[in-house]
């Protein structure tokens, strides 16, 4: 017998961060694994699509909404299992607050995820694209993620590796994307460790100091803040999806090129290009391209806008609809690519549109 209820006709705007689009066709919310099978069940019984919508934080909604369930994955708990050689595995619901997470980890003092502070979104969403920040990524200490086949409703552990995590990359992302539905994330992270400090930006501030876990975290809350990439809504940039486009990885030819029409364009003498070799090769910075191909920061396109404080988020500034998102990014992509002959890529999922729509905007 059936008890969940499908509530038709959900606004979905306010349940992302950059607030734009229209309704699910209908919404359910579950709290429990049984009431995930459930639903499961009844999108199988009456031949829906589905669609898992975890924080918002990384979506685009399409205008006209979202066809099917629009489930909402909102398991809870945090478990704490000490295992050898001091390290503590952590194991998260899929509906568990990252940022949450991360400040009880950080209070327990174990070492792992504090670069991480301050991320929107739920910890069910982080193995998806590999969340990473100031020189850490979820991928560093991921050892397995709980999962649920979404088309058989059997439960999977898949270990990191099987994963394939790479930069804002994993196979959810890839073959698993339709299938597997995440419901728990174990973490390992080292009792009293020491904070991870590999951004530039980050290890700066202190020096040869070695800060704790506590003043790690405080530190990139306040580097986040200084770039509006925390929720705040008293900040005129916080309705956005973060980082719009990933940094785009290019071989060293190839930067050699950017760098050469960054020199035509007269850039290059008073700005140097920022460059990050990384073992996929090497990764430019998106907002330093957007930025010179003459996106300012705070430029507009209509109701959708650049952050005021980083030229790589897109804000809807008030009214703003998923086509002026789509426009917005179009204009940015196709002057990136004239500048500099780079094709920008975007970071969030985009629901409900088609893959027609997305095409040019996708385009490697
Ligand atoms: N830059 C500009 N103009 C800008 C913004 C940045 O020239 O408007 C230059 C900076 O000067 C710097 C470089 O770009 O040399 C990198 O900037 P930043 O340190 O702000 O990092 P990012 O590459 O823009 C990435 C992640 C962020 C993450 C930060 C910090 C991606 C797509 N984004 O941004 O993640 O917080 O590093 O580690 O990889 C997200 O994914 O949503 C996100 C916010």
């Amino acid at each position: 017998m059936t008890t969940l209820a499908l509530v038709p006709n959900v606004a979905l705007a306010p349940r992302t961060t950059l607030g734009v689009g229209g309704p699910a066709q209908f919404f359910a919310e579950v709290t429990t694994k049984a009431a995930l099978l459930e639903a499961l069940l009844l999108v199988k019984e009456r031949e829906l699509e589905l669609t898992v919508l975890g924080g918002g934080s990384n979506v685009v909604v399409s205008d006209r909404g979202v066809p099917g369930l629009v489930l909402r994955v909102a398991l809870a708990g945090l478990k704490f299992e000490p295992v050898a050689d001091g390290f503590v595995e952590v194991t998260a619901s899929a509906g568990e607050n990252w940022d949450r997470f991360v400040a009880e980890c950080v209070a327990r003092g174990l070492a792992g995820v504090e670069c991480l502070s301050g991320i929107p979104g739920d910890c069910g969403g982080t193995p998806i694209q590999n969340v990473g920040a100031y020189g850490q990524e979820v991928a560093d200490s991921i050892v397995r993620v709980d999962t649920i086949d979404r088309h058989t409703g059997v439960s999977q552990t898949v270990d990191r590796e099987t994963c394939d995590f790479r930069y804002r990359y994993s196979r959810f992302k890839a073959e698993w994307r339709d299938v597997r539905i995440v419901t728990a994330v174990t973490f390992k992270l080292r009792a009293g460790g020491a904070p991870s400090l590999r951004y530039g930006e980050l290890t700066q501030r202190f020096g040869d100091r070695a800060p704790s876990l506590a003043e790690t975290r405080a530190a990139v809350l306040e580097l986040r803040r200084a770039k509006s990439m925390v929720l705040d809504a008293d900040d005129e940039n916080t309705r956005s999806a973060g980082s719009f486009f990933t940094n785009p990885i290019v071989s060293e030819a190839q930067a050699e090129e950017v760098e050469q029409r960054a020199r035509a364009r007269g850039l290059a003498a008073q700005l140097k290009m920022p460059r990050f070799p990384s073992s996929e090769g090497i990764k430019l910075a998106a907002g330093w391209l957007i930025e010179n191909a003459g996106f300012a920061k705070g430029a507009s396109f209509g109701r959708v806008g650049l952050s005021t404080r980083h030229a790589l988020a897109l804000v809807n500034r008030g009214g703003a609809s998923a086509l002026d998102v789509l426009n917005a990014a179009l204009t940015i992509k196709r002057g990136v690519l004239e500048a500099f002959g780079v094709k920008l890529v975007p970071e969030p999922e985009w629901l409900g549109f088609g893959d027609d729509e997305l095409a040019e905007l996708r385009a490697r």
